[in-house]
């Protein structure tokens, strides 16, 4: 059989503020783990990503910083690209939504769905600020919300009591640009008759994923076809996104197109950019039927990706594949508290590398160990602290460390022959030996946590085992054969720890791999291999794995929260 193909996606993120930890343990890092295990695997797999530059969300923060929406998308793509390459996220192409050719294939797929009479336009009355000259999307109205009067509810949604809005709802509704009461004024758009495909998604959702999409996914998805789908525009009347061209003759205002027609297009565009880069064929890995599309987003994404674009793909007819699986989390909150961009309340990815350079994979521990991937989780700094220092350093570190200064001592860096195998020595031997493929297991069932948990309890085994044996207390050291086998052993132990770690710890994966002076197997592999280090093989010089977390640290990050608890 063909060597199936991956494309996996990850939510293209608003260029309108950096990135938090919010959205690593969200969305990148759930799919990063994925990626670099689909990679272990040998698969064929492109992880694809790029920033959302256009819609609301950008023109609002430009007013806020007083600038333009081009120099928001400048900075921000800029600050977001850095920040995922110094961390480790590594996509195959980290695209932006403003580029020449994605705006041509977006485009694209607009008017073919014109030309074929998948779209239409109607006109209607919308909100009008006739100070500001424009009219109002939902996020520039504010009023009451009618469910729990919260004065400050948005067009699009109540942010006190979560619920979805139209800005019709909204009582006593103003803009958020002038404060005026806005007109109601009549203007075209056109929509994508999500209604006509109600009974495509039903049976490609309803009976087709029920099983294998995960609950809140599925169950969001399912409340929307529920209530009965609806039309839905596609076109905006604002002047900073995808020009909607050509410009229909009799339309004075400008319209673009709405950003979550376009974006997820993004996918696609940013592929198509990654593969001219690499001069390959782009089309296997959108319309190979054997390729498996898997998407993670955010939980607020859900309905845009499992009803809007799939639609999209398949009223535009170009024989793409729909996703596979659409993989969403629940929130992670800071000291118990909601993270929140407005409030300054997160912990800025950019921020965390400042102060605690080169420990990366410390991050990434905390945060696959606390993913939000059944209810929300929480994320606190005593626990960071807690979790590096009595796990990464105690466990992982302090396990490889023994081992390895142990032998350098023992028998010179050199993997001794074992003797006689005890009956734990067997049974470690064989754990070593089923822990890839439990590991596997997990990850393609999403359970990274649990997988996480897994790689570790091989260190605690091993840590354990040293501790027991007490190797530094033989007798005769260096013709022991006692001590040769513990040492062998231990070293099995430290081998399959540098070859599983990857997808969790990248950077300490490859520090244990340079110590051991081991080259890094596709994991099929591994579990045909007799020994992953054969006696006589010489180790490199130790490495330091992990720092200590100090109280200083922790206090520094809680005074900083501290003060914008005052603000
Ligand atoms: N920018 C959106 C957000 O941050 C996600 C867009 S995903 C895409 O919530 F599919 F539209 F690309
Ligand atoms: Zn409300």
């Amino acid at each position: 059989m063909k060597n199936k193909k991956y494309t996996v996606t990850a939510a293209l993120p608003y260029a309108n503020g950096p990135i938090h930890i919010g959205h690593l343990a969200g969305v990148y890092l759930p799919a990063d783990v994925f990626v670099r295990y689909l990679r272990r695997k040998n698969k064929d797999v492109i992880f694809i990503c790029g920033s959302d530059e256009h819609g609301v969300p950008i023109t609002i923060q430009a007013k806020k910083e007083n600038t333009t929406p081009k120099k928001i998308v400048n900075k921000y793509h800029s600050m977001i690209k850095n920040c995922f390459t110094n961390f480790g996220i590594h996509f195959d192409n980290y695209s932006r939504t403003s580029t020449e050719i994605h705006h041509k294939i977006s485009t694209s797929f607009f008017n073919k769905l014109w030309k074929k009479g998948k779209i239409f336009s109607k006109t209607s009355e919308q909100y009008y600020d006739n100070k500001a000259r424009q009219f109002l999307p939902d996020r520039y109205i504010f009023g009451r919300c009618p469910h729990c009067q919260n004065k400050e509810a948005y067009g699009d949604q109540c942010e006190n009591c979560g619920t979805s809005l139209s800005p019709e709802e909204l009582i006593g509704a103003r803009s958020t640009i002038s404060g005026s009461y806005p007109i109601l004024k009549k203007t075209k758009h056109w929509y994508l008759p999500l209604n006509e495909y109600q009974n495509f998604l039903e049976k490609w959702i309803l009976t087709h994923h029920k099983k294998d999409w995960k609950i809140n996914v599925y169950g969001q998805a399912k409340s929307w076809l529920n209530k009965g789908l609806q039309p839905r525009a596609i076109t905006r009347d604002l002047n900073w996104g995808v020009p909607v061209i050509p410009t229909p003759p009799s339309e004075k205002e400008k319209k673009v197109l709405y950003v979550w027609f376009e974006a997820p297009i993004g996918y696609i565009s940013s592929t198509i950019e990654w593969a001219k880069r690499k001069k390959i064929d782009w089309k296997p890995y959108w319309k190979d039927k054997n390729t498996k599309l898997i998407q993670f987003i955010g939980k607020d994404n859900i309905v845009f990706h499992c009803i809007i674009f799939p639609v999209i793909l398949k009223a535009y007819n170009g024989g793409y594949i729909l996703p596979d699986q659409v993989r969403a989390n629940e929130f992670l909150n800071l000291e118990n508290e909601k993270i929140s961009t407005s409030r300054n309340w997160a912990v800025w990815v950019h921020e965390y590398l400042e102060d605690f350079p080169n420990q990366q994979d410390t991050l990434r521990y905390i945060l696959i160990s606390n993913m939000p991937d059944k209810k929300d989780n929480n994320f606190n700094w005593k626990d960071f602290q807690r979790k590096n220092n009595n796990e990464l350093v105690s466990i992982l570190g302090n396990f490889v460390n023994r081992s390895i200064t142990l032998i350098q001592k023992y028998n010179n860096g050199i993997i001794p022959n074992p003797g006689i195998l005890s009956i734990k020595d067997k049974e470690i031997l064989k754990k070593i030996k089923k822990t890839p493929e439990n590991i596997s297991d997990l990850i393609e069932s999403y359970r990274f946590r649990e997988a996480l948990i897994c790689f570790m309890d091989l260190a605690r085994i091993g840590n354990k085992y040293l501790t027991k044996e007490e190797p530094w207390k033989m007798k005769d050291p260096q013709t022991n054969k006692r001590l040769k086998t513990i040492l062998y052993v231990s070293l099995q132990i430290v081998g399959m720890l540098a070859q599983l770690a990857e997808p969790f710890l990248p950077k300490t994966s490859k520090k244990l791999l340079e110590m051991l002076r081991l080259k890094s197997y596709f994991w099929n592999q591994i579990e045909n291999v007799e020994e992953i280090l054969c006696p006589g093989h010489l180790l490199g010089k130790s490495i330091l794995l992990f720092n200590k977390i100090t109280n200083e640290n922790v206090k520094k990050q809680l005074q900083k929260l501290e003060k914008i608890k005052k603000i």
